[in-house]
């Protein structure tokens, strides 16, 4: 048997967070071995909100450049632009026609997104996960590697291939989320009860993968806690320090009680420096690596180029099975 399947991608929309970091690329980074992994820089998806189309250029060749110098090796995973390969568009207005009003008026990313644009409320980001599912099913993914904020996109992506295989017979792989539980949810570092995001408002609240080590070291010395100066881990009461154990966990892979321990006694400046420097030590690689690759345009196109073959060679197989299915000639 072949190996299993993996997609996943990440929008093109302004700078990556730690959040994006730990919930999504360096997660993967450790599944290139066992499976056979596409990861896309999701553009067309970006479209949904405003941008500067200088900006929205760059950004999508620095989320490539993030991917390699992440440890996401161009040899081993297929790594491509999702607008470079059409069947994602062409799949995606399909599925539209499969999906209901009633399922995507229930998605909380639409609720949020359409509360914080609320002048621009369009089209694209009412049906936005009938392209995701398309970006999924077009591979046959078994998994999804996502952080907890896209479970509710996965859980329509199955309910529209099982939709679609009922009609059609065999048709798409029903896939999973895998979410990996000490870093499904990397909260914001003013607000704790929020989730870390690139939008932001506080810049204290996100740290940016790019962020320079005093940077990142001044944003945790301000994180919030609470006044019990004890680390332990309970989300409910202590959410701010329950987040830095998180984020700690997450880069150490030490569990919740050996960071207890490991913590016994000491305060939260001892611990926050400590929190810091892993981030910071973690990230020093990435970073240098990254400034290097971006220099390299010829080299980014060659890998798009390459990724964005590889990847239709499998979605084309797809489409043309729908399309016959379907009865569009
Ligand atoms: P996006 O671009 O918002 O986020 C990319 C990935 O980062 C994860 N993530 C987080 N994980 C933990 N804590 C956080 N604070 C945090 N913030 C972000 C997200 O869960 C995600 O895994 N719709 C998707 C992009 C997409 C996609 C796909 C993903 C398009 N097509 C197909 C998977 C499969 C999105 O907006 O992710």
């Amino acid at each position: 048997m072949g190996k299993k399947i993996i997609l996943s991608g990440i929008q093109s929309t302004g700078k990556l967070t730690l959040g994006n970091y730990l919930g999504a690329i360096n997660n993967w980074v450790h599944m290139q071995e066992e499976y056979d992994c596409y990861y896309m820089i999701a553009n067309l998806h970006t479209l949904t909100v405003r941008n500067d189309p200088e900006e929205l250029r760059n950004n999508t060749l620095k989320i490539l450049a993030t991917y390699i110098a992440a440890g996401l090796d161009p040899e081993k995973n297929t790594l491509f632009i999702q607008s470079q390969v059409k069947e994602h568009a062409e799949l995606g207005w399909i599925l539209d026609c499969y999906t209901y009003m009633g399922e995507l008026s229930r998605m909380t990313q639409f609720k949020d997104k359409a509360a914080k644009h609320a002048d621009n409320i369009n089209a694209g980001l009412f049906t936005y996960p009938a392209l995701m599912a398309a970006d999924i099913l077009l591979y046959q993914a078994d998994l999804v590697p996502v952080g907890e904020d896209q479970r509710q996109h996965l859980e329509i992506t199955r309910d529209l291939a099982e939709r679609f295989n009922k009609l059609y017979g065999k048709t798409f792989v029903v896939p999973e989320a895998y979410v990996r539980k000490e870093s499904a949810r990397i909260m914001g570092l003013q607000d704790p009860e929020s989730k870390m995001s690139k939008s932001a408002t506080n810049p204290n609240d996100v740290i940016f993968i790019e962020d320079e080590p005093e940077v990142i070291m001044k944003k945790f010395k301000k994180a919030v806690t609470d006044s019990e100066n004890r680390i332990k881990f309970d989300p409910e009461k202590k959410p701010g320090v329950s987040n830095l154990m998180q984020i700690y966990s997450a880069i150490t892979d030490k569990n919740m009680q050996e960071i207890e321990a490991e913590f016994e006694g000491k305060g939260y400046g001892d611990f926050k420096v400590a929190v810091a420097n892993s981030v910071i030590d973690n990230l020093k690689p990435v970073q240098e690596k990254y400034k290097e690759i971006l220099q390299n345009k010829d080299y980014l196109k060659e890998i798009y180029t390459k990724g964005a073959e590889s990847a239709r060679k499998l979605a084309s197989k797809t489409l043309e099975d729908v399309k016959n299915k379907i009865g569009i000639l």
